[in-house]
């Protein structure tokens, strides 16, 4: 019996010198010390040794024992170790590489000039408000004091709404539906939320049936109106001063040249002084490039015609208040460093020129 307990051990041994993985080592383990195994079946012979026998056997028994449990741990740190090493060859990384950036778009041209808008405004105390883009032509005309068919109305190139099945123009509840050509619908219909006093700046799109280096067919503006209890041509200068001046740079000034739009009395086209020439119309005695003597036009503006202000439900005779309303695109070309000659590369959706802002 103990030289089987012996060879036992030397059985083991060799058959664990073929194991690599753990599925392996379990076999090996059922089949010496399972229930059932080498080690259990050697044990039942003791039942039938002598007393003194047991002792001497019993001995080493317990000492093979303790080597079959010290070969199953040797093997089992070994697998162990190897698996280890195997997931640091597999899962090498060197944390030193420069990471890959995720790439990060960035905000169209035109969303960022409406941001910075309507941050200048918002300094102001202007809030800035939304109106729709498909409205009735009351809002986008009669409200504003261009009766139907007046020839003023000619100026706005508009689009108008057809039912898909009639074909016929769409009729609303405040007239014909066009697509706004100018965000002054918002004017009226400001007025009527009844919230006084009114420092809104509405920003959104328009549309217009023109096609240009200078027109696009859909493109932005953003409409200022101030109505309180007094108002003045001061103010709206002083306004026009202060966005000029934030927007384009401290070096630039404005000046009201007069105009006439149905809506505003007396009204202006505000032009900024020209970034190039400074605001004298020639670079070194030659004829500046970019402007027209001195100035470019920003857009329209004026004090609000009391018709409108009696549109809005409001008492001229009580309240008073200006207008401006300009493009977004044409405002941002004219900063310096946009060197943008034609306004529908804005919209043609061409990553090259959209990446470069
Ligand atoms: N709505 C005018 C346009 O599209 C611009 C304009 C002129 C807006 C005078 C105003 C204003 O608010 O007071 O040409």
């Amino acid at each position: 019996m103990k030289d089987e307990l012996e060879k036992l051990v030397v059985d083991l041994t060799a058959a664990l010198s073929s194991v690599h993985d753990t599925a392996a080592l379990e076999v090996v383990r059922v089949e010496y010390v399972g229930r059932k195994g080498r080690l259990a079946e050697l044990m039942k012979g003791l039942a039938a040794l002598s007393v003194d026998e047991k002792k001497v056997i019993g001995q080493i028994a317990n000492s093979v024992k303790a080597r079959v449990e010290a070969e199953f741990a040797r093997v089992e740190k070994m697998i162990a170790d190897a698996d280890v090493k195997a997931r640091m060859t597999r899962e090498w990384l060197d944390v030193t590489l420069p990471g890959a950036a995720p790439s990060v778009g960035h905000l169209h041209l035109v969303s960022q000039a409406i941001e910075d808008i309507t941050d200048i405004f918002r300094r102001l105390g202007f809030v800035r408000a939304r109106h729709p883009e498909i409205d009735g032509d009351y809002y986008a005309f009669e409200a504003l004091n261009m009766p139907k068919d007046h020839p003023a109305r000619d100026e706005w190139e508009t689009f108008f709404i057809r039912d898909s099945h009639s074909a016929e123009v769409m009729q609303g509840q405040k007239g014909k539906m066009v697509l706004t050509p100018h965000t002054s619908n918002g004017q009226v219909r400001e007025m009527e939320k009844g919230v006084l006093p009114i420092r809104m700046i509405s920003i959104g799109k328009c549309y217009r049936r023109q096609s240009t280096a200078r027109h696009s067919p859909m493109f932005h503006q953003f409409e200022g109106l101030v109505i309180d209890k007094k108002s003045s041509v001061t103010e709206l200068k002083g306004v026009c001063e202060y966005f000029a001046k934030s927007y384009f740079g401290a070096d630039r000034t404005t000046r009201l040249r007069p105009y006439h739009f149905r809506f505003t009395e007396p009204s202006f086209e505000l032009d900024i002084s020209c970034g190039i020439c400074k605001g004298v119309g020639s670079v070194g005695g030659v004829k500046c490039k970019l402007c027209k003597e001195g100035w470019l036009e920003l857009g329209g503006a004026g004090m609000v015609h009391p018709n409108v202000i009696k549109a809005g439900g409001l008492d001229p005779d009580v309240y008073a208040g200006f207008a401006f309303g300009w493009g977004v695109e044409r405002t941002m070309m004219m900063r310096a460093g946009v060197n943008i000659d034609d306004i529908r590369i804005l919209y043609r959706n061409d990553l090259r020129f959209i990446r470069q802002f």
